[in-house]
């Protein structure tokens, strides 16, 4: 019987997922979807070509994969069909390497609504969602109103459909916020069209039927630890379980499931949004990361918040994960730099902390250790003993304070620009 590997990020998302993913697939069959929804950005580059997938998991380009979207995931029907169109103009047939779970909820075109209503009334103290309906569609899942996917089949969707409209509309009225969904609903409708040409199961008798065929699985995250609703920077998070928890409940597997646990990380980190971020720059080192790092949102095309590693995010992050392994990401982007910095522990209110605490706010100085940059270009490196001493001494350290193997470096977006340890 196998076990389900996992791949997940370890800061504030946007750690490369979509990359690792892409580049683990030859060693798996079914890649699975647990949590999130189209709030995510997950790119892959090969042959020249770059690809951002939003539902649909990075293994749909590798021939003879299985990519399930699991229970715990909403769906936008407008989305995924435009990326089931997308993927299948390039003449990959998607209908049979597609499956979706009949329990993952759906995103209404008044969950958006509500959202932008929600964000809109919050004023200077919004969350900076990604606009794309999660918060109110898991609001529906936990408050027992949502419509899943296997609604659709059923004589009465339009109907149960219309009625969560309505509740909608009764709660846009009090945010006093305009809209008009007519042309969105219209291609919502089309979706579930689109929807219906996929088999839908039940996912979880699927996973765990792989497992005992010994089949190997590997559990796609979206979003990344510090955004999980219950051990992230709350309220500045995402709806959802991140962690590897969200596994077990998003995909219908037991704890006693659970095989590999990658944790990736850039090498620096980034933040799109609002919230707490202890070692955000807002200098021209900030602005550097920015530019050579390309740290503009896959999804909603933000500038992203950069600053330097957060080994106690880091730490907390392997802990509350039970990370077995580390894959670091965007080393190439440090290339420059004749200084790197890692926030080794926290100040607050002038007392010395080494764990992240209940609320991280401005008060949180950073305390640095500082490392010297290896001020050449890492992106052909292909074997870790290529590596310049003072990356290795980088990696060593990160490895010792985390007690975790850095077991893959990407050094570049490409497929091939990885080294594996
Ligand atoms: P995800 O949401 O975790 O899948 O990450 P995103 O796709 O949103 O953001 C990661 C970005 O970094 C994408 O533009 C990738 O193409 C790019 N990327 C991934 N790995 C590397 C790397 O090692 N070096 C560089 N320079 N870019 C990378
Ligand atoms: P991937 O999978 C980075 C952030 C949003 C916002 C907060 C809540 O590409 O790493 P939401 O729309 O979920 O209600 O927004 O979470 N956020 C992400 N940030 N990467 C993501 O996904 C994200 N998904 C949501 O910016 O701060
Ligand atoms: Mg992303």
């Amino acid at each position: 019987m196998k076990k389900v590997d996992v791949v997940l990020g370890l800061q504030w998302g946007d750690e490369g997922k979509g990359k690792v993913v892409d580049v683990l697939t030859p060693g798996y069959k079914v890649i699975a979807r647990f949590q999130g929804g189209p709030n995510a950005g997950h790119s892959l580059r090969f042959d020249g070509q770059t690809f951002v997938l939003h539902t649909v998991p990075s293994g749909i380009f590798r021939d003879g994969s299985v990519n399930i979207i699991g229970n715990g995931v909403v769906i936008d029907p407008v989305i995924l069909s435009e990326e089931i169109d997308k993927i299948e103009s390039l003449g990959i047939d998607v209908r049979s390497r597609l499956l979706i779970s009949k329990r993952a909820h759906l995103i209404l075109p008044t969950h958006r609504m509500l959202d932008a209503a929600s964000e809109a009334a919050k004023g200077k103290t919004k969350i900076g969602s990604t606009l794309k309906g999660i918060g109110p569609a898991y609001m529906d899942k936990t408050g027992r109103n949502g419509l899943r996917v296997g609604d659709i089949l059923s004589p009465e969707f339009a109907e149960r459909y219309e009625r969560l409209k309505e509740k909608h509309i009764g709660l846009l009225r009090q945010y006093d916020y305009e809209y008009d969904i007519t042309e969105y609903e219209r291609r919502w409708f089309e979706g579930i069209e689109n929807i219906r040409r996929f088999e839908l199961i039940d996912s979880e008798q699927a996973v765990n039927r792989y497992l005992a065929d010994d089949v190997s699985v590997l559990a796609e995250g979206a979003q990344g630890s510090m955004l999980d609703i219950d051990f992230g920077t709350y309220p500045f998070v995402t709806s959802s379980n991140t962690l590897c928890a969200g596994v077990c409940t998003g995909l219908g597997v037991a704890p006693t499931r659970i095989g590999n646990v990658y944790g990736i990380f850039k090498a620096y980190c980034t933040r799109v949004g609002s919230g707490p971020f202890p070692t955000e720059l807002f200098d021209s080192v900030g602005e550097c990361l920015r530019q050579i790092g390309h740290e503009f949102g896959a999804t909603t095309g933000r500038p992203r918040r950069c600053g330097w590693l957060d080994l106690v995010a880091l730490k907390y992050a392997v802990m509350m994960n039970g990370v077995t392994e580390l894959i670091m990401m965007k080393s190439d982007v440090l290339n420059d730099f004749d200084t790197i910095k890692v926030a080794v522990g926290y100040e607050v209110d002038g007392r010395r902390v080494d764990y992240f605490p209940f609320e991280s706010n401005e008060e949180v100085m950073p305390v640095y250790r500082e490392f010297p940059g290896w001020k050449c270009d890492i992106c052909n490196v292909r074997s870790y003993d290529e590596f310049p001493k003072e990356f290795r001494d980088y990696v060593a350290f990160i490895e010792q304070e985390t007690g975790v193997p850095v077991k893959i470096i990407s050094v570049g977006p490409d497929r091939d620009e990885t080294v594996v340890r």
